[in-house]
C-alpha cells in the first residue's frame, strides 16, 4: 500500500510501533521517510524501530534526523548512542551544549572520553556530572574509572567505595580496573553484572567480528578434538558461556538434548534463534551448575574462563554436573607467568599448572591438550589452551 496518504501510513507506523512489530515497523516508517524526507522525525522513528528490530544499519537514518535537525537533542541522543570513542564524545558534547542537565549523556561522555584515552578530560566531565546528578551510580564509577586512568589509585579507590554503595554490582566494571592496577584481588574483578552489560551490547554484531575479524576458531578446534577421541554423543550436553550459540553448533553434534548457560540476556536471544538448544537459561554458570541437578554427559565452555578468575570453583561445579567419565572441552587463555591474572583485553588469562591443579582437584584428568590461537587479539593471535577433560 505505498500509495495511501502519509497521514494513514504514519497512523499505522505508530500501531505496529505500539504492538512492537518492528518489521512493519521499519517498513511503514522507511515508505513515511521516502514520501517526505523533509521530516525528520520520519528518520529517526526508522531507525529506532530497526534498532528494536535488531535488523539493518541504523546510523544512516539518525545521520538523516540530525541534519535535517541538527539542535534536536533527542536525535542527537539517540545518533550518539550508535557510535563509539571521540565520535560518540563529539556528539555528546553538542547535545550538552542544548542540554546540560542531560545526566546521562554527561556520564556517557566521560565513558567515551575515556575509551579515546582522554583521561584527564573524561575526570572533569565525570565530576560535572557528579554535580548534575549526584543519584546518578554512573557518574561516580566513570569518575573512579577516569581517576585510575590518570594514574591516581587512592582516587580511583575512594571513588569507587561510593560508587559501591549505589551499584553493588558493578555494571560498569569498575573493579575490573581496580583489579589491573592492584588495589582490589584479581579474583573479584569480573562482575557478572558487567560481562552480561558488555555482551549485551556486543550482540548484534558479535557473530561477524568474532569469527570475521577475530578469525574465532575455538569450538570448531574443540569439536576437532572430541571426533579425534572418538567421542560419542552423550545424551544430555551443556554449552557453559553459550553466548550467541556459535559453541552449540560444534556441541549439538555430541548431545541429544543440549542446555545452554548464559549471562547476557541479549546473547540468549542470538542463541535462541539457532533452533539448535532445547533449553536456555539465563545464569551465571558456576551458581547455576551448583544448582543443577547434573547428569551431563558432556560441557563445553569455549571462550568463558576469560570471565572467570580461580578456575577451582568452576571446574570443581563442572565436575559435579558430569556423569561418571563425563567430558569437558574448554579454551583456556594461557597465561606464560603462574597462577591466572588479568591479560590482554582485559579478560582473565590462566597458567597451565593452575587449570591442571584446578583440575585435578576436582577430579577431572587432562586427556587431551593442544595449543595454538582460538582469535586474534588486538591484532595478536591469542595464546591458547585447548582441552579435553574426563571426569575420572
Ligand atoms: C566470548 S563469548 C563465547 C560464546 C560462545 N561460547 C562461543 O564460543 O561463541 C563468552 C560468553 O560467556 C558468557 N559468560 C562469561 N562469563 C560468564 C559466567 N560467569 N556465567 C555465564 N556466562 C558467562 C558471556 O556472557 C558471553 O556470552
Amino acid at each position: 500500500m505505498a500509495n495511501r496518504p502519509p497521514r494513514e501510513t504514519l497512523e499505522a507506523a505508530r500501531r505496529a510501533t505500539k504492538k512492537r512489530d518492528w518489521p512493519l515497523a521499519s517498513e511503514l516508517f522507511l515508505e513515511l521517510s521516502r514520501a517526505q524526507p523533509e521530516q525528520p522525525s520520519h528518520w529517526n522513528n526508522l531507525a529506532l524501530a530497526r534498532i528494536h528490530g535488531g535488523h539493518g544499519e541504523p546510523t544512516c537514518p539518525q545521520r538523516r534526523a540530525v541534519l535535517l535537525c541538527p539542535d534536536n537533542a533527542n536525535y542527537l541522543n539517540n545518533l550518539s548512542a550508535r557510535e563509539r570513542g571521540d565520535a560518540r564524545a563529539r556528539l555528546l558534547e553538542r547535545l550538552l551544549v542544548i542540554r546540560p542537565d542531560h545526566a546521562r549523556a554527561r556520564a556517557d561522555q566521560a565513558f567515551y572520553l575515556l575509551q579515546a584515552g582522554h583521561a584527564d578530560a573524561a575526570l572533569r566531565a565525570a565530576r560535572v556530572a557528579h554535580v548534575v546528578a549526584p543519584e546518578l551510580s554512573e557518574n561516580l564509577g566513570r569518575a573512579a574509572q577516569a581517576q585510575l586512568a590518570a594514574g591516581d589509585v587512592d582516587g580511583g579507590a575512594n571513588f569507587f567505595r561510593r560508587y559501591s554503595v549505589l551499584d553493588p554490582d558493578d555494571r560498569l566494571g569498575v573493579r575490573r580496573d581496580l583489579a589491573r592496577v592492584g588495589a582490589l584481588d584479581t579474583d573479584q574483578a569480573m562482575s557478572p553484572a558487567f560481562v552480561a552489560g558488555v555482551f549485551d551490547g556486543y550482540s548484534e554484531r558479535f557473530d561477524e567480528h568474532l569469527t570475521g575479524t577475530l578469525g574465532y576458531v575455538g569450538p570448531r578446534v574443540l569439536g576437532g578434538m572430541l571426533d579425534t577421541l572418538s567421542i560419542q554423543p552423550a545424551g544430555r550436553a551443556v554449552d557453559l558461556g553459550c553466548g550467541s550459540g556459535l559453541s552449540g553448533i560444534e556441541l549439538r553434534r555430541f548431545a541429544d538434548h543440549l542446555v545452554g548457560v548464559d549471562l547476557s540476556e541479549r546473547m540468549l536471544e542470538r542463541a535462541g534463534e539457532r533452533g539448535l538448544y532445547d533449553a536456555l537459561h539465563k545464569a551465571e554458570v558456576v551458581s547455576w551448575l551448583e544448582e543443577s541437578s547434573g547428569g551431563f554427559g558432556i560441557a563445553m565452555a569455549a571462550d568463558v574462563t576469560s570471565y572467570l578468575g580461580d578456575l577451582a570453583p568452576f571446574l570443581g561445579a563442572v565436575s559435579r554436573a558430569l556423569l561418571p567419565n563425563g567430558i569437558l572441552a574448554m579454551t583456556v587463555h594461557e597465561r606464560s607467568a603462574s597462577g591466572f591474572g588479568i591479560a590482554v583485553g582485559d579478560t582473565y588469562s590462566h597458567s597451565f599448572e593452575h587449570v591442571e591443579t584446578a583440575a585435578r582437584a576436582a577430579g577431572l584428568r587432562i586427556m587431551a591438550i593442544e595449543r595454538g590461537a582460538m582469535r586474534m587479539e588486538q591484532k595478536q593471535p591469542l595464546p591458547t589452551m585447548f582441552l579435553v577433560l574426563g571426569k575420572s
